[in-house]
């Protein structure tokens, strides 16, 4: 059975069809990673998972239970299993590191501060920043930022983690280091991982499988290598040839 299962999933904003009856399964322990054109809907398909965009049609189902139509207190207690890493993912300025990343557990759990310090010095060493608690946000590299919102997204030691574009921004030695880490958080925490991203390198190197968004459905999903060998003319476009090469070189 899946973790998620979308079914029919339709959002329009306007004339604007964004996703257009898409199909998707998410199986626990996965990384999936889901490929488009800038503005096919990837975003909106997490957030729609999510329960922070309402779609227009289809279903949602999470560890069997249908979520679409859930009212926002039940949506409350779906998120508490989810993390997310936003595309936009700030740090909240006004507060140091230590309040970044308990920041969900203060707002979903009852734990005392001795336990909020365990496990923030935990999360901490898990993203290879440790002892960094009291730093501000303002004083931190960018790539270092990206690495206390992973904390903050993985706290709360969720089932599932969706990334949007967890390296975007970043200089090439942060995004081999980013990647690494979604990999190793995967391992230590056996989450199952959703990523969205344009590095179609890193996508090849981190995933299990690759799901292609193009008019608003998944056209195309499989390994990472099927991809490179498809005939499908609409993933043969979007990796391109010199991508192609790339990607076969390793
Ligand atoms: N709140 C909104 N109101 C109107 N249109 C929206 C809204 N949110 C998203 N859209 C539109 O939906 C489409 C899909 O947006 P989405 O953010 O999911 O794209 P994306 O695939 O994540 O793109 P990118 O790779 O650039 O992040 C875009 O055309 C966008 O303009
Ligand atoms: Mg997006």
């Amino acid at each position: 059975m899946a973790l998620f299962e979308v079914r029919g999933l339709k959002k329009a904003f306007g004339r604007n069809v964004v996703l257009d009856g898409l199909d998707l399964d998410i199986y626990a322990g996965e990384v999936v990673t889901i490929i488009g054109e800038s503005g096919s809907g990837k975003s909106i398909l997490l957030k729609a998972m999510m329960g922070l965009v309402e779609p227009d049609a289809g279903t949602i189902r999470f560890d069997g239970a249908e979520v679409t139509g859930q009212t926002e207190q039940q949506w409350f207690e779906t998120r508490q299993r989810i993390g997310m890493l936003f595309q936009e993912s700030a740090l909240f300025d006004s507060l140091d590191v230590f309040e970044n990343v308990c920041y969900a557990l203060r707002e979903r759990t009852s734990m005392t501060e001795e336990e909020l310090a365990k496990r923030v010095a935990e999360t901490l060493s898990l993203v290879a920043l440790p002892g960094i608690e009291q730093m501000a946000p303002s004083d931190l590299s960018g790539g270092m930022r990206k690495r206390v919102a992973l904390a903050r997204a993985v706290a709360v030691r969720p089932e599932i983690i969706f990334y949007d574009e967890p390296a975007e921004g970043l200089d090439p030695i942060n995004v081999t280091r980013v990647n690494r880490l979604l990999l190793g958080l995967q391992q230590t925490l056996n989450v199952t991982s959703v990523v969205v991203t344009h590095n179609l390198k890193a996508a090849f190197a981190i995933s299990d499988r690759l799901a292609l968004i193009h008019d608003g459905r998944i056209s195309a999903t499989g390994a990472p290598e099927t991809f490179l060998e498809s005939d499908d003319p609409i993933v043969r476009e979007f990796i391109g040839d010199r991508m192609r090469k790339v990607l076969r070189a390793g």
